[in-house]
């Protein structure tokens, strides 16, 4: 994942390297298929056998057995305008479950990963240590959100939910991340995330090291996160958590 990471330094894409996909708003760059294109030839050779559910392949569908689900760079946006916050995100996946996941932000260096039932780790200038999410109450939150850009059609819904939660935490954070976001909830920079709409290579590599590092993911009304289709999530401390799905309730 370092090595790919060295396809982002000095990556500013050229208009002619950018493609529009479906949606709003959405756009793959030449970056993202060669990070893709690299992580999958280095992934085939460590764990040969096992498939792929990549966001720039033509079809999307769980293999089943073993299999990576890799999003090359999260925070396409912030790449195309050279905003130096995106991430590469890869999950192992065995039989429907995620159990490792690791996020690297090129940028600043930052590894977040985690096996299943090992705790999670960050590492930086190749030492490592242990995280754990906050136990900060959303009224003392650093709270992040994520605008779901390709379906502008959900905005009111996002806003309504973001404006109450401003009301009633310290602040909010918007950072075109959603991978690096859950980690920052992992690591307990911020206490609680939420996006109405994600792909799951947005969040399967986030989901195991949010949840070795003491957080829950679900969706935005507690049910379960599904990888085979994109879902809402909410990524926060148990406590926050709690304090989340209440606040919806009221508010419906
Ligand atoms: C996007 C980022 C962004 C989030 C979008 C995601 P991508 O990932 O995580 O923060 O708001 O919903 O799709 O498309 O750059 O891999």
């Amino acid at each position: 994942m370092r090595e790919a990471g060295e396809l982002l330094h000095g990556a500013h894409p050229a208009a002619s390297e950018i493609t529009v996909k479906p949606g709003d708003d959405n756009f793959v760059t030449a970056c993202d298929v060669a990070v893709q294109e690299f992580l999958i030839a280095r992934f085939s050779e460590l764990l040969p056998g096992a498939g792929f559910l990549a966001e720039e392949q033509e079809t999307h569908c769980i293999p089943s057995g073993r299999c990576f689900i890799i999003d090359p760079i999260d925070g396409t946006t912030n790449l195309i305008h050279d905003y130096r916050h995106s991430a590469i995100s890869v999950a192992l996946c065995e039989n429907g479950a995620v159990t490792f996941g690791a996020v690297l932000n090129p940028y600043s260096g930052e590894l977040f990963y985690a096996a299943r039932g090992e705790g999670a780790f960050l590492e930086t200038d190749g030492a490592a240590k242990r995280i754990c999410v906050s136990a900060r109450p959303l009224r003392d939150a650093l709270v992040e959100f994520g605008t779901s850009p390709y379906y502008k059609a959900l905005a009111d819904e996002t806003f309504a939910l973001v404006k109450e939660l401003f009301l009633r935490s310290r602040d909010i954070r918007r950072s075109g991340s959603a991978a690096l976001d859950i980690c920052y909830v992992a690591c307990g920079r911020c206490d609680l995330f939420f996006e109405t709409i994600l792909s799951p290579w947005d969040y399967a590599a986030g989901s195991v090291i949010l949840s070795e590092a003491g957080g829950l993911l679900t969706q935005i009304d507690g049910s379960a996160v599904r990888l085979e289709a994109p879902s809402s999530v909410l990524a926060a401390n148990p406590g926050a958590h709690a304090e989340f799905l209440a606040l919806r309730r009221e508010k419906k």
